[in-house]
């Protein structure tokens, strides 16, 4: 059974050296400015172009799925199904964001994404990551990328993820990394 005892954990730009905090998303208040604030990042070139434009054929990332974004992760830490977190900056502004899309102790996936403006930021949330999930109880970690996105590989290879071929990749070029966590 997945039991967070901690929700939150402080992490630092790895090249600002600022601490910022990953903390759960139904702990972040949805105002208006959070829900600009996280369609202007999902609009980013960057983010748009690996997360949405394919999903959304290729109209602007809008306001109401960005509130939308915030119900379906209260709902997910509401029924313990799966983890949204935000990462804020020192203002207390969204500048990342990362999940754990299943409760599924022994393997469950994640996925991530961060503003332009807070490079050096998401490979450290994402180790922060795995320190709350290893104390929630998952066993393992995994995350699935397009063999193009070198990008997020690196994040993926600097947070300690490895290139696995225990999990056949989907169709689509997908190359799939793990991590697993070491017993204390
Ligand atoms: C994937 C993504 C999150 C990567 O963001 P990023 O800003 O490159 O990631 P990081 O903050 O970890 O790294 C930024 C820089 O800081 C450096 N850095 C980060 N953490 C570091 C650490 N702990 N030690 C040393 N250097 C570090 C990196 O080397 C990198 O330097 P570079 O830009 O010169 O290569 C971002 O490109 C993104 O949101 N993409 C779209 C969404 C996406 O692809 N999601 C993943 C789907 S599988």
């Amino acid at each position: 059974m997945i039991s967070f005892p901690q929700k939150q954990v402080s992490v630092r730009n790895a090249l600002t050296g600022e601490e910022y905090l990953l903390v759960a998303l139904d702990s972040i208040d949805p105002s208006e400015e959070a829900i600009e604030r996280v369609t202007s990042i999902c609009n980013e070139p960057l983010v748009y172009d690996w997360l949405f434009r394919k999903m959304l054929s290729g109209e602007p990332y809008p306001p109401s799925k960005a509130k939308e974004w915030f119900e379906w992760a209260a709902m997910g830490w509401a029924q313990n199904a799966f983890f949204v977190f935000g990462v804020l900056d020192p203002d207390g502004r969204l500048a990342a964001a990362c999940d754990i899309k299943t409760a599924d102790a022994a393997g469950a996936e994640v996925g991530y994404w961060a503003s332009c403006g807070h490079r050096g930021i998401m490979t450290n949330a994402l180790k922060g990551l795995i320190d709350l999930a290893k104390g929630a109880g998952f066993e393992s970690l995994f995350a699935e990328v397009r063999e193009d996105n070198v990008r997020s590989q690196a994040v993926l290879r600097r947070a300690g993820f490895c290139l696995s071929d225990q999990k056949p990749a989907r169709a689509g070029h997908r190359m799939v990394f793990s991590v697993r966590m070491l017993t204390p």
